[in-house]
């Protein structure tokens, strides 16, 4: 009898060997996708940049900074064929116990106000708006305002 062993999803640090398949991702699920520039310059910032990834195939990614105890998640995205199996939920809880375990007190996020999606997940895990930011994102044919998130600890 021979039994098929899948390799369970890992979260690990995002490398530059891995921006190509990220901006690939990015550009399937973003309409103003970042750059691989900007991908790269958080790396070698020393951003907290995770990729999930399964069995060698990347299929999501997130970006966060940790300063004066609040952590900013600054991106979160799960290749569109894997959405809805609960792996937003599973990186958002990596990046929450990271920034725990780096002794921050909070968490903030920005959110496109017609981002119902997502504005759900970070609701699920405890987020709540306490702010707006008028016209912070580019839209078609004009800006959108975003919706500033914070989960305390
Ligand atoms: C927002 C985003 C990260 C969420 O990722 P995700 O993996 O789809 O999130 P989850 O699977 O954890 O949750 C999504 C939904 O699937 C549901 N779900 C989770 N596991 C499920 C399962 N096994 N079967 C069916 N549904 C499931 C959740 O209950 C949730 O339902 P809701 O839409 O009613 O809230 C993803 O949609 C994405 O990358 N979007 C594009 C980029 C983006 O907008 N990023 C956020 C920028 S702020």
């Amino acid at each position: 009898m021979s039994a098929q062993l899948q390799e369970m999803p890992q979260v690990r640090r995002m490398t530059l060997t891995d921006v190509d398949a990220v901006v690939a991702i990015e550009r399937e699920v973003f309409l103003f996708p970042w750059t691989r520039g900007n991908f790269s310059d958080s790396i070698d910032s020393g951003y907290h940049c995770l990729v999930l990834e399964q069995g060698g195939h990347l299929f999501g990614y997130g970006v966060m900074i940790i300063g004066a105890e609040e952590a900013h998640l600054l991106t979160l995205s799960i290749a569109a064929g894997s959405q809805h199996k609960g792996w937003g939920e599973r990186l958002l809880r990596h990046f929450i116990q990271v920034a725990k375990e780096r002794h921050a007190r909070s968490m903030f996020l920005d959110v496109r106000e017609s981002n119902h999606a997502a504005a759900r997940l970070y609701e699920r895990i405890g987020f709540r708006q306490i702010a707006k930011r008028r016209d912070y994102y580019p839209a078609m044919g004009g800006r959108e305002d975003s919706l500033v998130m914070e989960l305390m600890f």
